[in-house]
């Protein structure tokens, strides 16, 4: 059971790109990350009592009411602890609000990603051939999910 708590994140924090080179097979760039913490993203962390950063979510919001999940990850210390799951849910209660659809891409061959999005009421729609780099130089397929927003009336 997860002890962390997910908060907003306006400002870029260094502790970002540590826990992606630990977590991602193909790494985003400290650049490429930094440029999404600017107007038309969302983003959260999930944090200890002492508030260090062991996991973020990157949500792009460009359009009103199609959000998409850029990046997910989890310090692999905090792993299996349902951060993910916490932070995913976070930003489907969120979209649901404002009745948003998420979509997001997802390596073919990431089952854990794939496994927490379904629990978070991801289902495929397609996928994207050669879509990903790998490290040996090959491609991988990009598998494609979306959520449609749920009545938060229910709730
Ligand atoms: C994917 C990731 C964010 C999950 O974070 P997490 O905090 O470990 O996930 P949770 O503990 O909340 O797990 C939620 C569910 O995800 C699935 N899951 C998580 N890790 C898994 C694993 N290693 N194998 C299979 N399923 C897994 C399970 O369904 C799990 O539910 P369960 O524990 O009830 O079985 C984490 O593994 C990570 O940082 N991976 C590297 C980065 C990445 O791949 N990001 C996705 C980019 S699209």
């Amino acid at each position: 059971m997860s002890k962390a708590k997910v908060e907003i994140l306006t400002d870029w924090n260094e502790q970002i790109v540590l826990i992606e080179n630990a977590a991602a097979i193909m790494p985003w760039s400290r650049s490429n990350l930094r440029s999404c913490f600017s107007s038309g993203y969302q983003n959260f962390a999930a944090k200890t009592a002492d508030g260090n950063i062991v996991g973020f979510i990157i949500v792009q919001q460009q359009l009103r009411d199609e959000w998409t999940i850029m990046d997910v990850a989890v310090d692999p210390n905090f792993q299996r602890q349902g951060i993910g799951y916490q932070l995913v849910t976070q930003v489907t209660m969120a979209a649901d609000l404002v009745q948003a659809e998420i979509i997001l891409e997802v390596r073919e061959s990431n089952q854990a990603a794939q496994h927490l999005y379904k629990q978070s009421g991801f289902n495929q729609i397609g996928e994207r051939k050669e879509y990903y780099p790998n490290p040996d130089g090959s491609r991988e397929t990009a598998v494609v999910m979306s959520r449609k927003p749920q009545s938060t009336l229910s709730r």
